[in-house]
């Protein structure tokens, strides 16, 4: 049996802070405003807490531009109402996840201001700067120093007039990336995270880790979309030469020091790499979040994440058994639906309305019972939903704002965009949380940063904890199922391949206990059948989101609408 780790028995939440709860009435969620629900939390019998960046910003893409990595930024509070979190936190028995965000700062962190002044400025090369390109005689060719895209639409690179060179930015312009070549980098970075580890926190969740390390040469990168200039340059910046020997690193220097916590996000990666990451003898991360269930609805082309189709059953089932299977035993598996980047599961994967509460508590059964480490974002437990907002006005964020800005550009029908935002965009996540139907949502008492949706007179904690058949007290069970059943956690998965869709089951085992479980993604009314070669004298639904009677015979029956029942097998 593999190795038992509290971080394999635990469940995340995830804190997006700007939205959870607003303590002052200034709009804005804040410290305090966790420190007012950390009850709510403990309830709700999550073991960690990952708190989106809380540090000095200005908030060009929701705090990932970082300006001071040792300060906490004056919306959210102050330091000392930071530590009076931790410790209410701790108390509680819920340990804290810190993100950091060290691919990019922000373009006003004082390393970024110093840089930028001259070629031979000490901090010049915690950057990664290039002189322009020699443009043809004839006008063709780029000046920017290679044709690489931003995740935020347009060139990767910007021109610095004081220096006449480009810097290099994956994301916004105000998101300069590091140069982790610099040694003088890295070991800052170290004793940051060093200071933060001193101060209490029990991990961090990295941003784009995989990330930092680039190809040298910075090359090209072959043209895959003929309508823009601008060109996916992954190959050159995932995975990159040095990655694995900069983690190394930072386990040495930082993370084999205490029992911290890793998370890393690394879009664009195989089973065999993240096996690799998060192997317990020679990896340095205990898990990381990969993408491809959150790819399943992208159609590849040109507007990349931004077209799409319905994710289709056979891909999740397929992602997700080859994740179960290839890291069983090798190394750990992050399990998430949900968070700040994603519209909202019920919507996106569920149905949010005739539905919503059938297959919300479907989606989090399907999450909660396979092998790896659970993420809940917050709002997912009551079921919130993508919003419609009527104008791009409403909007907020910065890669929403600029994909508008562009697709306009390109002559993309409007209302086509709009259609790409309400079912892709990353504000779908970022509405406040709806505590009550009160007004704004009991978010707060003033006017919120960005509108709450509309649907809070029906979905809201109170109602929710109002209601003993709520999403919410479906998640408390399933979170607590986790602690009482150690076949969730350390049981081998193992599909049901010859059950068609719609459904999908399967079984989880460690030693003598077996679960299966079924889950009906769809509407339709379809019929189970117990694959052959599974025997058994006894069953128990642990769990279940109709009412079932204890006395049905599971060899064949008919799904209801969504269902889900998980069965413990004597
Ligand atoms: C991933 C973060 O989750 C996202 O919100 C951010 O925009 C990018 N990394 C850049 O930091």
């Amino acid at each position: 049996m593999m190795n038992k780790k509290w971080w394999k028995e635990t469940v995340v939440y995830q804190i997006y802070p700007r939205s959870f709860r607003d303590s002052n009435g200034d709009g804005i969620g804040d410290l305090r405003g966790i420190i007012e629900k950390l009850d709510y939390l403990k309830e709700l019998g999550i073991g960690v807490v990952w708190l989106s960046p809380v540090y000095k910003s200005p908030n060009d893409d929701g705090g990932y531009d970082i300006s001071d990595y040792q300060d906490i930024l004056s919306d959210f509070g102050t330091l000392a109402d930071w530590e009076v979190m931790i410790a209410g936190m701790h108390e509680r028995g819920i340990k804290l996840l810190m993100d950091l965000v060290v691919n990019h700062t922000s373009d006003e962190h004082p390393w970024f201001t110093e840089a930028r002044k001259s070629k031979d400025n000490p901090y010049r090369d915690y950057y990664i700067w290039r002189p322009a390109r020699a443009v043809g005689p004839d006008g063709t060719g780029i000046p920017e120093p290679n044709n690489w895209g931003s995740f935020f639409s347009g060139s990767a690179w910007e021109y610095d007039q004081k220096t006449d060179e480009y810097y290099l930015h994956l994301f916004s312009r105000k998101q300069p990336d590091l140069n982790w070549e610099n040694p003088r980098v890295r070991s800052e970075i170290w004793k940051m995270m060093n200071w933060w580890l001193s101060k209490g926190v029990d991990g961090f969740r990295m941003d784009v880790i995989n990330l930092i390390s680039k190809v040298a040469g910075l090359p090209d990168a072959p043209v895959t979309d003929s309508t823009t200039t601008w060109q996916w340059g992954g190959q050159y910046f995932a995975n990159g030469p040095r990655l694995l020997e900069f983690l190394a690193e930072m386990k040495r220097e930082v993370l084999s020091r205490g029992d911290v916590f890793s998370v890393g996000e690394t879009p664009m990666v195989t089973t065999a790499e993240v096996a690799q990451f998060t192997s317990e003898e020679t990896g340095s991360l205990n898990m990381v979040f990969q993408f491809e269930h959150m790819d399943m609805d992208t159609i590849p082309g040109g507007m990349g994440k931004w077209d799409f189709k319905r994710f289709e059953l056979r891909d999740l089932k397929k992602i997700t058994s080859r994740w179960q299977d290839d890291l069983y035993d090798k190394g750990w598996n992050s399990l998430y639906l949900s968070n700040h980047d994603q519209p909202r599961p019920v919507s996106r994967f569920g149905d949010d309305g005739l539905y919503r509460v059938e297959s919300a508590k479907l989606l989090g059964t399907f999450l909660h019972m396979l092998q790896g480490t659970p993420y809940v974002y917050q709002g997912e437990e009551i079921g919130m939903t993508n919003v419609k907002f009527d104008t791009i006005d409403d909007y907020r964020d910065v890669e929403t704002m600029n994909m508008y800005r562009e697709a306009v550009k390109r002559g993309i029908d409007p209302h086509k965009i709009m259609q790409a935002i309400y079912t892709k965009g990353r504000d779908n996540a970022r509405t406040p949380i709806q505590w009550d139907d009160g007004p704004q949502a009991g978010f707060t008492s003033g006017t919120p940063w960005i509108k709450v949706n509309p649907n809070c007179t029906t979905i809201n904690v109170a109602q929710s904890q109002a209601d003993p058949d709520s999403i919410y007290f479906y998640y408390r069970k399933l979170i607590q199922l986790r602690k009482d059943n150690p076949v969730i956690v350390y049981g081998k998965y193992d599909l049901l391949a010859s059950v068609g869709d719609p459904i999908y089951a399967y079984m989880r085992a460690l030693d003598n206990d077996r679960l299966l479980v079924i889950l009906n993604f769809s509407t339709d009314q379809p019929l189970f059948k117990l694959p052959g070669g599974i025997t058994y004298t006894g069953k128990h639904l642990l769990i279940g989101n109709y009412p079932v009677d204890a006395d049905e015979d599971i060899n064949e029956f008919t799904l209801r609408p969504y269902e889900a029942r998980v069965y413990r097998l004597a």
